[in-house]
């Protein structure tokens, strides 16, 4: 089944930062490489569901000319939108995906921890839609804790198992530790290295 909503909103309301992301190490190292690796020094258009209270977003948002980032529970919303107030380009909104789905297309979407909460029907409509909204050569970057987590849906090695089958998308890089995986896709049948992007290979 996938998580449902007030499973978040009563988090939040337990705790506002209900990761610790303004404290913890370990994912502030995390978000820092899950922007490191985005292959294009800058994107058009991107965006960035489940963004929480946008610790990452406020690291996406200096690599990109518009960013689009949402999350499901309105008081993470708003402390997202508090965080990025006068950052260029940057929109913050309330939405539940995948039935909320934005309109438009995207160079860039980050899924950072995120997949895991959604049942098999719901995922595969998330990803169809991520895969949609991606404009040709856009990059898809997924970010998915690895340990067993008994209110998840499914692992985050599934969620990666599940991007690397759409047909859609290639692999373009893989990180891979005890406690994530990071990877990035590209909407195109055969990825481009960034060497082979900037012309040296
Ligand atoms: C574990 S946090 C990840 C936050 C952020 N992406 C990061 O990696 O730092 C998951 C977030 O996804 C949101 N979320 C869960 N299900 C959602 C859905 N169906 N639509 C939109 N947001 C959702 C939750 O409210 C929560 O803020």
């Amino acid at each position: 089944m996938t998580t449902p909503i007030n499973y978040f909103e009563q988090m939040y309301a337990a705790d506002a930062d209900p990761w610790s992301f303004e404290s913890r190490w370990y994912d502030a190292r995390k978000h820092a490489l899950t922007v490191a690796i985005a292959p294009a020094r800058r994107y058009r258009s991107a965006f960035e569901p489940g963004c929480s209270t946008g610790r990452l977003t406020a690291r996406l948002a200096p690599r990109c000319d518009k960013l689009l980032a949402v999350d499901a529970v309105e008081s993470a919303v708003t402390t997202a939108a508090e965080r990025l107030a006068g950052a260029p380009g940057v929109t913050v909104e309330r939405a539940t995906i995948p039935a909320e789905w934005p309109g438009g297309t995207f160079d860039l979407i980050v899924l950072s921890e995120l997949g895991y909460y959604f049942d098999d029907a719901d995922l595969d409509t998330l990803l169809t839609r991520a895969v949609d909204s991606l404009e040709p050569g856009g990059d898809l970057i997924a970010v998915h804790w690895r340990w067993p987590v008994e209110e998840h849906a499914r692992s985050g090695d599934d969620v990666h198992r599940a991007l690397a089958a759409r047909p859609e998308l290639a692999r373009l890089s893989r990180l891979e530790e005890a406690d994530f995986l990071l990877e990035v896709f590209s909407r195109t049948t055969e990825a481009r290295s960034v060497a082979q992007r900037e012309g040296l290979a």
